[in-house]
């Protein structure tokens, strides 16, 4: 049976820290990694990270709905392109607020797949853009980090103000 998954909110301090490599790729990691997948249909996400999951392990996995479900096991962003440019991001960690952020156009990245098989990986649009997000999670970084402290600050209100909006709907 699949674990039931609860995705952390920001201010939790699990989405704060460094994460550390996964040791042992085995069966239980790859069903986490299915539930993440049932989650982020669930959520309407695009990409979810262990420690939004409250786990504080190197991987995440992808779905843009391109047909693929891409599981990245302690990756390595090996390149980044010179290019860069916006693209309004959220995150299933801080629902309900989206902002531009300039991030590189495309990524190669190295990673193991959930049987632990190494694959690289040149990736661009929206594969290049979640990949970047979630890799970003595993340093304990969020979206909101890219933004000015002003930018930043506004978006963690508006958060906060919807918060509390959908608490007294409950
Ligand atoms: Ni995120």
């Amino acid at each position: 049976m699949e674990p039931i998954l609860e995705i952390v909110k920001v201010g939790d301090e699990v989405l704060r820290e460094k994460c550390a490599p996964v040791k042992e790729i085995d069966s239980s990691l790859k069903m986490l990694t299915e539930a993440m997948f049932d989650e982020l249909l669930e959520a309407d996400g695009v990409g979810l990270a262990a420690p939004q999951i409250g786990i504080p392990q190197r991987f995440f996995v992808v779905d843009i709905r391109d047909g693929k479900r891409y599981v990245f096991i302690n990756p390595e962003i090996v390149e980044t392109s010179m290019e860069k440019g916006p693209y309004e991001e959220g995150c299933l960690s801080i629902p309900g607020v989206y902002h531009d952020v300039i991030r590189p156009l495309r990524v190669k990245i190295q990673a193991r797949d959930a049987n632990g098989k190494l694959f690289n990986l040149d990736a661009d649009g929206m594969l290049a853009r979640v990949i970047q997000h979630e890799y970003d999670h595993l340093d304990g970084k969020l979206f909101i980090d890219h933004l000015s402290e002003e930018e930043r600050n506004k978006m963690l209100k508006a958060y906060e103000k919807k918060q509390k909006r959908g608490n007294k709907k409950k």
